[in-house]
């Protein structure tokens, strides 16, 4: 019992001097420096606070409305990126199975006569696994202990390509962000080209070829 109240005490006897140390002279522990500050107009791409809801104007997207052929072609963001469309896409999105008016002035067989960029090797391309399919059930048509893919050269342009907005996306004027970004072309013409084609293609990847 005694030592409890003598520690009890000493704690108390403490505690006072503490205190009275505290009116004094300020202790160096209780010491912290003010975090830095993070306006809440600077954590977002709108300019205002949090709170201002009725005041938030998105930056417009101006999408080009330049004809086909009369467009800016852009660089490519990076060496074989989706070139951007540099032209109008009135009417002509979304692409649907019996509506797909993108082939019809880029393919290898109009392009030139259309003076558009030829749809490259690569979308006639097939990079899918391959199926058995009988009318009914699909099933796997190479060996499970190769590789999955087998990378086929079609004559026609590969279903997986059908949907050209999904990769290509129209151009828009205006910048949101500043970008910081630049890219490393491998490719002397990579700004302006796509480089992926032919061997590119297969280069290093242990697939069976044309399966
Ligand atoms: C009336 C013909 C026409 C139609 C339809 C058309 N294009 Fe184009 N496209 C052109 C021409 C001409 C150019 C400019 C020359 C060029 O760069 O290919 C172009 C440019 C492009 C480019 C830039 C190529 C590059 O090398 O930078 C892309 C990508 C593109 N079009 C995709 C599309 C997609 C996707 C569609 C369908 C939504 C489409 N185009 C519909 C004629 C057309
Ligand atoms: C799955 C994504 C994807 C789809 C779908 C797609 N593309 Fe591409 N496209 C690319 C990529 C990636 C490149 C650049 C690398 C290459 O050439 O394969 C490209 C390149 C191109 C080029 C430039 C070729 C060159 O020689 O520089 C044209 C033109 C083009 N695509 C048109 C089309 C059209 C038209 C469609 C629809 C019929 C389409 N693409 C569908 C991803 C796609």
């Amino acid at each position: 019992m005694k030592t409890i109240v003598k520690i009890s005490l000493s704690v108390v006897a403490g505690s006072v001097l503490f205190l009275t140390g505290c009116n004094n002279t300020p202790q160096k522990a209780t010491e912290v420096k003010p975090a830095k500050m993070v306006s809440e107009e600077s954590l977002g791409l709108r300019k205002v606070d949090l709170y201002s809801e009725n005041v938030v104007t998105p930056d417009e997207t101006k999408y080009s409305t330049e004809y086909a052929g009369s467009g800016k072609v852009i660089e490519r963001a990076f060496q074989d990126a989706p070139p951007m469309i540099p032209h109008d896409t009135e009417g002509m999105l979304p692409i649907q199975i019996d509506n797909n008016q993108c082939v019809g002035c880029h393919m290898p067989e109009v392009a030139v006569g259309m003076n558009a960029t030829p749809i490259p090797k690569s979308h006639f391309t097939n990079f899918r696994p391959h199926h058995k399919f009988d009318g009914n059930k699909f099933e796997k048509s190479i060996d499970n202990m190769k590789n999955e893919i087998a990378i086929k050269e079609e004559s026609t342009l590969v279903n997986a390509r059908f949907n050209c907005s999904q990769c290509h996306a129209p151009q828009s004027v205006g910048q949101l962000v500043e970008n910081t970004f630049s890219p490393d072309f491998t490719s002397k013409d990579g700004a302006s080209k796509s480089s992926w084609s032919g061997s590119k293609l297969t280069e290093g990847l242990d697939t069976i070829l044309g399966e």
